[in-house]
């Protein structure tokens, strides 16, 4: 099937606590490159994947819990950096198997490298991977391996 052809794809892009910082927050951590411009790159990225991205980023763990339940029938992937929630929400975890929609969990810095809080994650086990450490690009992997995971 020529790539004209195919269906497109809707994935929900989800960001999670201080992310809205991005840019000016740790930028020897997290990079130079802002929100906005990783919303755009994913955009892009989509485009040529015959996807479309949905992005939302928030504080508030229930509103990302309300954002996965309402991508039910909505949304066929979920991209998520759920930031600090990574390393404590339950909640979230939870809602990503109620819903069943493939998931990939991504960070922009190597987590393994970091802290030892932020070695585990509630939301691995309950993806279908993980990408971790390459800045922004971990956004774009990320997109590439849940379309093409989607496209199987
Ligand atoms: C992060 C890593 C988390 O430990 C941290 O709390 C974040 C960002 C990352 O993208 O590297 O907020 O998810």
């Amino acid at each position: 099937m020529g790539l004209e052809e195919l269906p497109l794809i809707s994935v929900l892009v989800l960001h999670g606590p201080n992310l809205n910082l991005l840019g000016k927050r740790e930028p020897e951590i997290y990079g130079s490159v802002t929100l906005d411009a990783i919303n755009r790159l994913l955009a892009e990225e989509a485009q040529k994947l015959q996807a479309k991205t949905s992005p939302l980023q928030s504080n508030h763990e229930g509103v990302l819990v309300d954002a996965i339940q309402a991508a039910h029938g909505e949304h066929q992937g979920i991209l998520i950096n759920a930031g600090a929630y990574t390393h404590t929400s339950v909640a979230i975890r939870d809602a990503i198997t109620a819903v069943n929609i493939p998931t990939v969990e991504v960070h922009l810095s190597n987590i393994y490298q970091r802290e030892t809080f932020r070695h585990h994650s509630y939301i691995a086990a309950v993806a279908i991977g993980q990408i971790s450490g390459f800045g922004a690009n971990s956004y774009r992997l990320g997109l590439q391996a849940l379309v093409d995971y989607l496209r199987q």
